[in-house]
């Protein structure tokens, strides 16, 4: 971001913001970034892509000799991915006033360390929770737009022979904590037909996700069942506890809550087949996001200009963006990945790839930044938070392979310093 000649600041949530000002600031902050945090064993393209993407891009503005009307702010967000904290896009959620003080208060990791004990330890100054989010929270019309650069994670833009996209909705997680008990027994002495077996009752829950998903009818309907986890877990007692988890996504809101109910009744029905007890949590339900239709005009309107063939895509996985989306006008760009391979070390885009995005991503915030004439309405704005918490299955100490990922990114966008060389470890699966 220095290099890039931005001014570059933290906010209380540990934001990395880099910005360049324009003509006039007063109309407002065009905003673009994404995040640099990762999954265990994650790949090196997810979300860094759009960081370092978004510097190339203003970078890019920057040496035409273009200058912005609106202020152009690149963002590097805290904590998309919900790994240690369990709740996913901290960064975002601060950014746009849906995070509390109490529920940052609350934020801890495996070990029992504060959100705001890890960040100063990673060198933000000590700071109390209520003024850690007055000093991530943008004012209400204050970020007039937001872009976010990302790969596709799926595979309708190499389907499409397209190295770039337009995204248009983002689809939305629900999630479900389910608990089955019974009373457990010896695997050995037990008969058959005198057993309540949570696992059993959990084995039909597991088909009924899958058939739920199925039924439902939408090519963009998709349900995990992504962590399990028996008690004892003996390979000679009868299971007496089993909790799991339902990942249900869609970008239809109406469709993804039916399935999530079907995925209820199926459970209820289960567990009373099997003679266990169940009890049903509901960490989060968050609203999928239709892409601002300025945004999408702006970045169709980039791509054509410069040539490209830019479909119009969803996104099924989740962003800073489906977070922004309710406090201000937001959109994405996609790049192409191979064979739409994502959270796993084989992920990968290329360097032409990225380099389109870039360029789709450069012309559609010069676009935003030019300002309106006469200054745009204020960006619709949610009045309060629809959006919950994304919970992760209780990863312990990962260790971001940051610097390392930012590297290879770096090389890949022909920016120079940027990464370290060695990088950190992922605690899962050893060096990347
Ligand atoms: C984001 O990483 C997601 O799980 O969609
Ligand atoms: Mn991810
Ligand atoms: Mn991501």
């Amino acid at each position: 971001m220095l290099d890039a000649g931005l001014d570059v600041s933290v906010d209380g949530v540990g934001n990395v913001r880099g910005r360049w000002r324009g003509t006039n600031p007063e109309r407002g902050t065009v905003a673009t970034g994404s995040h640099i945090d990762a999954i265990p064993l994650s790949g090196a393209y997810d979300g860094t892509v759009g960081v370092l993407g978004g510097i190339a891009a203003v970078k890019a503005l920057r040496g035409a000799g273009w200058v912005p009307q609106r202020d152009l702010l690149v963002v590097s967000t805290t904590a998309e991915e919900p790994t240690r904290f369990g709740l996913s896009c901290i960064g975002a959620r601060a950014m746009a006033g849906w995070l509390t003080a109490r529920q940052l208060a609350a934020l801890r990791d495996a070990n029992g360390t504060t959100f705001l004990d890890a960040a100063t330890a990673a060198g933000l100054p000590p700071t109390t929770p209520a003024d850690a989010i007055a000093r991530s929270r943008f004012a209400p019309a204050e970020m007039t737009h937001w872009v976010e650069l990302h790969i596709e994670q799926a595979t309708a833009l190499e389907a499409a022979g397209a190295a770039v996209g337009v995204v248009t909705a983002i689809a939305a997680p629900a999630a479900l904590a389910l608990t089955l008990t019974g009373p457990g027994g010896h695997a050995g002495t037990v008969p058959m037909a005198g057993r309540a077996d949570p696992l059993r009752a959990a084995a039909d829950v597991v088909a009924a996700v899958e058939a739920a998903a199925t039924a439902a009818g939408g090519a963009d309907t998709v349900a995990t069942v992504g962590a399990l986890r028996l008690s004892p877990n003996a390979a000679n007692s009868i299971p007496r506890e089993v909790s799991l988890t339902v990942d249900v996504r869609d970008i239809d809101k109406r469709r993804r809550d039916a399935v999530v109910r079907a995925v209820r009744s199926a459970a209820v029905a289960a567990a009373k087949a099997r003679r266990v007890k169940l009890s049903i949590a509901s960490p989060n339900a968050d609203p999928p996001a239709a892409c601002d239709p300025d945004v999408v005009t702006a970045a169709r309107g980039a791509a054509a200009e410069l040539g490209m063939h830019a479909p119009d895509v969803v996104s099924r996985a989740y962003h800073d963006t489906l977070i922004l989306a309710p406090y201000t006008r937001a959109g994405m760009v996609f790049v192409r990945c191979r064979a739409g391979v994502s959270h796993t070390p084989d992920e990968y885009a290329s360097a032409a790839d990225i380099e389109a995005g870039v360029k789709v991503l450069a012309l559609t915030l010069a676009e935003l930044a030019r300002g309106g004439t006469p200054a745009d309405p204020p960006p619709p704005r949610a009045t309060s938070c629809p959006v919950t918490g994304i919970v992760a299955s209780g990863v312990g100490s990962f260790v971001c392979p940051v610097n390392q990922l930012a590297g290879m990114v770096g090389r890949a966008l022909g920016l120079k310093g940027v990464g370290g060389k060695g990088g950190g470890r992922a605690a899962a699966g050893g060096e990347l």
